[in-house]
């Protein structure tokens, strides 16, 4: 018997060697470890032993077992390790190869200009305000003192949606909404996009941005406009910009003016950005109109305000010395590179 268990022990070890693969190692362990396997009908056969032999076959039989076991083990790790290799050997990856370029884009010219002013005027104490794009026509014209036939609402220069809606034509109308929702005292700036009916040229763009300015409180002056404008033109054009304002006319406010800043590429001598005037038309502005303040459900004798607005296409290309307007919508990257 034990003769027959050590010639078992020999072949099987020796077909498990010679396994080929997973499958030749599985089928090697059926036949002998398995339920019908050699070594296990051994077990089964114990019946016909004697007594005193019994437990030296049982013995033998599971230590038998128990190394073939771990044979076969070691010929399934070496099944591993020989796939790992050939993976390894085959799917190299080479770390110190280029990755793949990802370009990072750059804050559009506009939205610098933008984020510039905001920066300066959330320094002096100001919040922003936002409104809607698709404007009603009341928020546009009639609650900023515009009446009815006046030459801006007219469908040549407005884009109308219907009679009473409009693509905003100024950033204006976010003044009149302000007013409403918040109490003075009110300090605030309103970047956005507005629209109007212009066609496309090297200086005019059916859709372009402007940044309003509104302050509201008690006994507000021209001397607080004067001075805030020029506060901020220093901040936003060099230290060495200097402001003047001209009598103007705008529905909503009164006295009106617009204000004009020494060129800041030239400083002042002349040159092709101000076409040799050494100024540069900025922006409007002047003292909200009694009317406006009314409108808003704001009490004119106890408030006062100011209020002005600009374009911001024109100091990003005076700024960047960008000849076409076209350039800033295009979204080349090439273009949009530089900036
Ligand atoms: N909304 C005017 C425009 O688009 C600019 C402007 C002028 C805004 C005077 C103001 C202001 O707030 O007081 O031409």
């Amino acid at each position: 018997m034990q003769e027959q268990i050590e010639k078992i022990k020999q072949h099987a070890l020796q077909e498990i060697a010679s396994a080929e693969d997973a499958k030749g190692l599985d089928e090697a362990r059926v036949k002998y470890l398995g339920k019908k396997g050699e070594l296990t009908l051994i077990l089964r056969g114990m019946g016909g032993i004697s007594p005193e032999e019994r437990p030296v076959i049982g013995s033998l039989v599971n230590q038998v077992r128990d190394e073939l076991e771990t044979s076969i083990k070691e010929r399934e790790n070496y099944f591993e390790n020989a796939e790992l290799e050939k993976k390894l050997l085959t799917e190299n990856l080479d770390v110190t190869m280029p990755s793949k370029k990802i370009d990072l884009g750059s804050v559009h010219p506009i939205t610098q200009i933008i984020n510039d002013v905001k920066e300066i005027f959330i320094g002096m104490g100001y919040e922003i305000a936002d409104g809607p794009e698709v404007e009603l026509a009341t928020y546009n014209f009639d609650k900023l003192n515009t009446p009815p036939d006046h030459p801006a609402r007219d469908i040549q220069d407005t884009f109308y949606i219907t009679d009473d809606i409009v693509l905003r034509s100024q950033t204006s109308p976010v003044q009149a909404r302000v007013m409403e929702n918040q109490k003075p005292p009110i300090k605030v700036i309103c970047p956005g996009a507005v629209y109007r009916s212009d066609s496309v040229d090297a200086t005019h763009s059916p859709v372009f941005h402007q940044i309003e300015g509104l302050v509201i409180d008690r006994k507000i002056s021209m001397a607080d406009l004067k001075g805030t404008l020029e506060m901020f033109t220093k901040k936003c054009l060099g230290e060495k910009t200097q402001i003047r304002f001209r009598p103007h006319h705008f529905p909503f406010t009164e006295p009106s003016a617009e204000a004009d800043v020494s060129c800041f590429v030239c400083g002042g001598k002349g040159c092709r950005v101000c076409k040799g005037e050494g100024w540069i038309e900025l922006l409007g502005c002047g003292m909200v109109h009694p009317n406006v303040l009314r409108n808003c459900g704001i009490d004119p004798k106890e408030y006062s305000g100011f209020a002005f607005g600009f374009g911001v296409e024109r100091i990003a290309m005076a700024k960047f010395g960008i000849d076409d307007m076209r350039l800033l919508y295009e979204n080349d990257v090439r273009f949009l590179k530089q900036f």
